[in-house]
C-alpha cells in the first residue's frame, strides 16, 4: 500500500524534483530520476563508517543516502529537503522498506533561522548538493557553513573535482574570478574540490573516501572531513 501511494505521489510531482531514481530495496527501479545510482557509488558510499552514528542527510530528495546510511548501521538518520512533497514521498517510502530511527524533516538550509542550527549529529552530510548552479551564484560557502555547524566530529560532502567553465558552467574564466580567488581558476577549468577542502581547512582535515585521479573527472567524489589537529 505505501508503494502504491508512494508512486502515484511521485508521478505527480515535477520533473525537476524527481532528482534522483527511485530504487526498491533489491535496486530495481521504482521511479526514474535524473541521476542514477552505480557500483561505484555504492562501494564510495559504503566506505563510510555509520555504525551507531546519528546522521543527517542535508537535501535529501527521495532519500536514497538517507536510507542506505541507515542501511550501513547508522543509529538514527534524519534526511531534510526543502520540498513538503517529497518529503512525503520519504515517509511512504520509509513504510515501504520498513526501516525504523529514519526520519524526515522539512528546512531551508538558506534560512538563517533555520532550527537545525542548534542541533548536532555524529555525521552531517551533503551529498550531489554543491553543483553547477552553486558555483556561478556563489553559493558553495554558505552551503559548507551550514554543514559544519551540525556537526563536531565528521562532515561527508560529495562533489565534482573539476568543472570546465565554458562548457559545464556556462560562464567565462573572467566572470568566476570576480567570485573566486584566482588559485581556483585554472585555464578553462574551476577547481572545486580544492575551493571546499581550503573553505574547511582551518577546522577540518579531508581524507578523500572515493579513488582519485589526478586532472578532470566526471563522477563526483565522495569526501571525509575530521576535525584538524588544533582546531
Ligand atoms: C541535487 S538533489 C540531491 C539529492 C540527494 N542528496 C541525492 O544525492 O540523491 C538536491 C536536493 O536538495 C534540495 N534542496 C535544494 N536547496 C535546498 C535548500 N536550500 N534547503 C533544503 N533542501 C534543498 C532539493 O529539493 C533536492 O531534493
Amino acid at each position: 500500500m505505501p508503494l502504491a501511494q508512494f508512486l502515484s505521489l511521485a508521478q505527480a510531482i515535477e520533473p525537476q524534483h524527481r532528482y534522483r531514481t527511485v530504487y526498491d530495496a533489491d535496486f530495481s527501479v521504482l521511479v526514474p530520476g535524473k541521476e542514477h545510482i552505480d557500483q561505484d557509488i555504492l562501494d564510495d558510499f559504503g566506505r563510510i563508517d555509520f555504525a551507531g552514528r546519528t546522521v543527517i542527510d542535508l537535501g535529501c530528495n527521495f532519500g536514497f543516502f538517507t536510507f542506505q546510511a541507515r542501511r550501513q548501521g547508522a543509529a538514527a538518520v534524519t534526511g531534510v529537503d526543502r520540498e513538503p512533497r517529497v518529503l512525503d514521498g520519504c515517509r511512504l517510502l520509509q513504510r515501504h522498506f520498513g526501516l525504523d530511527n529514519v526520519g524526515f524533516a522539512c528546512h531551508d538550509i538558506d534560512d538563517p533561522a533555520c532550527s537545525l542550527l542548534g542541533r548536532k549529529f555524529d555525521i552531517a552530510m551533503l551529498v550531489e548538493f554543491i553543483g553547477k548552479t552553486f558555483i556561478v551564484e556563489n553559493r558553495v560557502a554558505p552551503a559548507l557553513a551550514f554543514l559544519e555547524k551540525l556537526s563536531d566530529r565528521e562532515l561527508i560532502v560529495s562533489v565534482q573535482k573539476i568543472y570546465w567553465i565554458r562548457k559545464e558552467l556556462g560562464t567565462t574564466p573572467e566572470a568566476l574570478g570576480r567570485l573566486y580567488p584566482e588559485r581556483y581558476i585554472r585555464g578553462g577549468d574551476f577547481l572545486l574540490l580544492d575551493y571546499v577542502r581550503d573553505f574547511l581547512a582551518p577546522r577540518w582535515r579531508m581524507e578523500p573516501i572515493s579513488p582519485m585521479a589526478e586532472g578532470y573527472e566526471k563522477p563526483r567524489k565522495f569526501l571525509r572531513f575530521v576535525p584538524a589537529a588544533g582546531a
